[in-house]
């Protein structure tokens, strides 16, 4: 049941990923400044979650030791490749069930994604699985999805520490900073 949503939702996204950019771009940029704010990603080995076409790499490539992006979208991550320099890997995964080894990352991101999934607090678990404990994730929640008593809630309700929660007027996302 689970799979069936994740796949209508991996086909909406390969229809719609050849305007994805143009769409996208300035209001994603918003957030990827917000949460870089906050995390230092200097020498570290980065995790994005729900990568799309890649519109984050480029912000933490020149710091990063190494930058890995997951996605479900084919034609997404195709787009991604294009942005791929030589610290950095794209690979297709779902976020529920990620490929990597239990605290293999120093800094997880995950930009506009959890409004995708069946279960959200499951899918940060996964994050938090990952990546190292007491380094940083940042997860944005979609004001159109979740109210943000309920996004809030959400990771408030994940063990980890909220170091920072913005809701700012001109960005479409709550942005938490938590500690896992
Ligand atoms: C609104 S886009 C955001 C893309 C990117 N984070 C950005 O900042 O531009 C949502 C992304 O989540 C991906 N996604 C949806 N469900 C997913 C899942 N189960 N596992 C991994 N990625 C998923 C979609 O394919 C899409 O690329």
């Amino acid at each position: 049941m689970a799979w069936r949503s994740k796949r209508k939702v991996m086909h909406a996204y390969n229809v719609t990923a050849e305007i994805y950019d143009g769409r996208y771009s300035l209001e994603q940029h918003r957030k990827y400044r917000k949460a870089l704010e906050n995390v230092d990603v200097s020498g570290v080995n980065v995790l994005d979650v729900g990568c799309g076409s890649g519109l984050f790499f480029d912000e933490v490539t020149d710091k990063a030791s190494m930058v890995v992006g997951v996605d479900v979208s084919k034609k997404l991550l195709i787009k991604a490749t294009r942005r791929v320099a030589k610290n950095m890997h794209v690979l297709q995964a779902d976020a529920d069930h990620l490929p990597f080894k239990d605290g293999a990352f120093q800094a997880a991101f995950s930009f506009t994604v959890l409004q995708n999934l069946p279960k959200p607090q499951r899918t940060l678990q996964e994050i938090r699985r990952v990546t190292g404990k007491g380094c940083k994730i940042a997860i944005t929640g979609l004001k159109k999805a979740f109210l943000q008593t309920a996004f809030h809630d959400l990771v408030e309700q994940s063990g980890m520490q909220t170091e920072v929660f913005y809701d700012v007027d001109e960005i479409n996302c709550y942005i938490a900073v938590l500690s896992a």
